[in-house]
């Protein structure tokens, strides 16, 4: 009697052991397994550039690549629609949600929610400012970072003296604000003799920048060395102001963006753009290894940076067939 109890006991035991490990990493996940797949809602800020194409592309790509349950929201740069997906997402109940916040500020009552609904939350490519306890991770660029490299490539360029114009991306993300803050920091640092004589948002669109080079060229055409722009997009719009207004844009007007995007480097071949200083949004993989890491109740670092380079016109050509976005 006694032994017959015994085996019943190893025998509960191990079948309680089996639907344990049955969620684990080693099971592949996906409707065929019979697992739950993960389910993650993605709230991306809009579709403003180059780059915003090729970060949302590779969330896609990797979310369809590992069998996740992908819900995406694009938010066209308004903050209300993104706080309206993430309460959608905490509707829907999903495992984690990824945020790219469009600006800075304003997010603390909605991160609230996500947290009392006991779902992670991960700042993919955009910072947030709020209490550190309301998000698992930021991943992506560290922008003033950027902001340095850029200054220092632009000071080479017109040997440390001279004015510059900055066009800014949109005002209050994290990514301008960083980029900005990099910049001015290293010019007032370093380099005396380099005054910004202009500075305005172009919302790193394309158009935008273009219509404020414009701008700027109306008013201090002449007076012009170099131009600073926040991304590629920007830069290549403001190329087309110069070219526009009679200049030739990487020879009379120098000119280092940020991002490197294929764009860009079709530019710098073509001698119109200088220097772009990478910031990379293939971000996929590394976002939905933290998501699973994260549902897995594993650890995961507060911030998890994204490698990036450097580009100039020589190695344009050699470059860019290597450029995935
Ligand atoms: O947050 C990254 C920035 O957002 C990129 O530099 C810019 O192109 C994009 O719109």
């Amino acid at each position: 009697m006694k032994v017959k109890k015994l085996l019943s006991l190893v025998l509960a035991s191990a079948m309680a052991l089996s639907i344990g490990c049955s969620g684990g990493k080693e099971e592949p996940k996906g409707e065929d397994s019979g697992d739950k797949k993960l389910v993650v809602g993605y709230a991306q800020l809009g579709a403003e550039s180059e780059w915003r194409t090729a970060c949302t592309n590779s969330v896609k790509e990797e979310a369809a690549k590992r069998g996740v349950d992908l819900k995406f929201s694009d938010a066209q740069q308004k903050q209300e629609n993104q706080i309206k997906a993430i309460r959608s997402f905490i509707a829907q109940g999903v495992d984690v949600i990824g945020v790219s916040p469009v600006v800075e500020s304003g997010w603390e009552t909605v991160f609230k929610e996500v947290k009392d609904a006991g779902i992670p939350l991960v700042l993919v490519d955009r910072k947030a400012d709020v209490p550190e306890d309301l998000y698992a991770c930021y991943l992506g660029s560290d922008f003033v970072d950027e902001g340095i490299k850029a200054a220092d490539e632009l000071a080479k360029l017109i040997d440390g003296k001279g004015n510059i114009v900055e066009l800014q991306g949109t005002v209050g993300s994290s990514a301008a604000v960083g980029r900005q803050e990099g910049f001015l920091q290293r010019i007032n640092e370093k380099y005396p003799d380099i005054k910004i004589i202009k500075s305005q948002t172009g919302d790193f669109t394309r158009a935008k920048g273009k219509e404020v080079m414009e701008a700027f060229l109306k008013s201090d055409g002449e007076n012009i060395q170099a131009l600073f722009a926040h991304n590629d997009d920007m830069a290549i719009g403001a190329i087309q102001a110069i070219e526009e207004y009679g200049k030739k844009p990487g020879e009379d007007i120098k000119i280092v963006s940020v991002d490197a995007v294929k764009g860009a480097f079709e530019a710098m071949i073509a001698g119109k753009l200088n220097v772009t200083v990478e910031c990379n949004p293939l971000l996929g993989p590394q976002f939905f290894d933290v998501c699973e890491d994260i549902v897995a109740g594993k650890e995961v670092p507060k911030v998890i940076p994204s490698e990036e380079g450097v580009f100039r016109q020589d190695t344009a050509a050699q470059e860019l067939p290597n450029r995935k976005y």
